[in-house]
């Protein structure tokens, strides 16, 4: 793997899942890999899971990590021709290659402003570094995605699957700040490489770029969608066609048991109770939100150890 942006960064997802799931049962047999080698681990926002995860998926291969928090560097200047003489004080066009000289492999987590669209859709910060470093790249969640997740969405599924072909529906639920589209995008893009029944459902407005669902059933009925689940994705998500906004917060979205039923429920965390989803889902026997946050260390680890296999 030369870089890992994108989902189809992947080529062959099948035997990188399974390679995960053996990595996940022998974490340190590749331990001597990553020797003298160096994660650059970058973040422009916070994390909990994607931060440690990553980093303890590095450490398990060999390798010397290194974070910054992008907020405590210099303010980064990405556009080009621009008279720097207000508030950024370093050009991407440096900075990438200075990070480049300390790191073997770089990871950024940048999210979308959510105010300009073409701006967050062009990727600026992720395509900077792409354009820019000479380390390969790592997204640890960008304006449009998050696929590290994704691939621990995959993982999960496939260890927990009884089914050749389970229903998987994506829920979007209420939330009372405006999130990006990055989770959703690529859980999405991810189940349509997958061997599943996949539906979207969130009320009208909330539809996601049709450049991502494609040809994936969309159902504004929220218990006609669950109807028969197997796996059962919740996210918030802001509006992408009304750009960023919030167009309902209507508590009739929340996921509870009753709408649940025996399906297992994810989500990729941080999630807000009694908002997103009920405590009883949450501390029931079907949430494996703990489990799936347990394989972002094996989906940063075969993310890392394919790349670190061809430098
Ligand atoms: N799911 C996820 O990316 O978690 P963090 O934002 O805590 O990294």
């Amino acid at each position: 793997m030369k870089k890992y942006t994108n989902i189809k960064d992947i080529s062959n997802l099948k035997e990188t899942i399974k390679d995960a799931i053996l990595l996940k049962n022998d974490p340190y047999e590749f331990s001597e890999l990553g020797k003298n080698k160096t994660l650059v681990m970058l973040f422009f926002n916070s994390s909990l899971r994607t931060r440690l995860s990553t980093e303890k998926a590095a450490k398990n291969l060999g390798m010397d990590v290194m974070i910054l928090n992008v907020n405590d560097a210099w303010n980064l200047e990405f556009e080009d021709g621009t008279i720097m003489n207000v508030d950024t004080s370093e050009h991407i066009k440096e900075a990438a290659q200075v990070i480049s000289q300390y790191a073997d492999v770089i990871a950024v987590r940048a999210f979308p402003g959510l105010v300009d669209k073409e701006k967050d859709q062009a990727e600026f910060i992720m395509n900077s570094f792409v354009k820019y470093a000479t380390a390969p790249l790592v997204n640890m969640e960008s304006a449009t995605a998050h696929p590290l997740q994704a691939l621990t969405d995959a993982i999960t599924i496939s260890e927990l699957s009884n089914k050749a072909k389970p229903k998987v529906v994506l829920s979007w639920a209420p939330h009372p700040k405006a999130l990006p589209h990055a989770v959703a995008n690529s859980f999405v893009e991810m189940m349509q490489n997958m061997d599943v029944d996949l539906t979207v459902t969130h009320p009208e407005g909330y539809e996601l770029s049709t450049e991502i669902t494609k040809n994936t059933p969309i159902n504004h009925n929220q218990e006609a969608a669950l109807k028969d689940a197997d796996f059962v994705y919740v996210k918030n998500w802001s509006s992408y066609n009304d750009y960023g906004k919030i167009l309902s917060q209507d508590k009739d979205w929340m996921m509870t048991s009753e709408k649940l039923d025996n399906a297992k429920f994810m989500h990729c965390l941080p999630v807000r109770r009694n908002v997103v989803v009920e405590d009883a889902v949450l501390d029931g026997d079907n949430s494996v939100v703990i489990q799936q946050a347990n394989n972002r260390t094996f989906a940063a680890q075969i993310v890392l150890k394919q790349i670190l296999e061809n430098l």
